[in-house]
């Protein structure tokens, strides 16, 4: 019997210090951790730690989206207003179709927690069959910000002719429109 094909979730953590090694990369782990209690679908992870540096980021994202498959790519880090925060651009130059609900709601439901998250200029959007979502860099906010957005995560992937994604219902209970 021929196995389903492997579902392919991107983790890119954006941040010069991380990828130089001056500290750990809290955000992939984090990002990692998120989905492994969240989704019930088997899942490989594709993870990545780089500079913040356009060209390299658009790059990352079009080899995860286009060469590895995956249905979904989260980015952490690099969202902010500071001189090398630079992930939205990047995420902008790799992007079919801007989803602009996604940087709202996530903006909203960080707000409730903490007034700095004005400060995140997150987007998301659609390449191709994949989703590719930003995050700030704090670990704390992977959490905050994919909760604020996982239940309309599965259906997006749906219409964008990816695998069907399942959410553990006690965590998140994903909303598919019945037809
Ligand atoms: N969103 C949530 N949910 N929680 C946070 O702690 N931090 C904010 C904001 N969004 C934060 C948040 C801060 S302090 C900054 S500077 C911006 O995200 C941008 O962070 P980044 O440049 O690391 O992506």
């Amino acid at each position: 019997m021929e196995s389903a094909p492997a579902v392919c979730i991107g983790i890119v953590t954006v941040s010069d210090r991380a990828s130089q090694g001056v500290y750990e990369d809290r955000g992939g782990p984090a990002i990692l951790d998120y989905f492994r209690a969240v989704l019930t679908t088997p899942f490989e992870p594709v993870a990545r730690l780089i500079a913040d540096e356009r060209q390299l980021i658009a790059a990352t994202l079009r080899e995860l989206c286009d060469v590895q498959g995956c249905c979904l790519v989260v980015t952490t880090g690099g969202t902010g207003p500071a001189l090398r925060d630079v992930t939205p651009e990047a995420t902008r130059d790799v992007l079919d179709k801007e989803l602009d609900g996604f940087g709202e709601q996530m903006r909203a439901a960080s707000l409730l927690k903490v007034p700095t998250a004005i400060l995140s200029r997150q987007i998301a959007g659609v390449r191709g069959r994949s989703l590719i979502i930003n995050l700030p860099g704090k670990p704390k906010a992977i959490a905050e910000c994919l909760d604020a957005v996982m239940a309309a995560v599965p259906y997006c992937v749906d219409l964008i002719g990816g695998p069907k994604l399942q959410t553990d219902p006690s965590r998140i209970v994903a909303f598919r429109p019945k037809n």
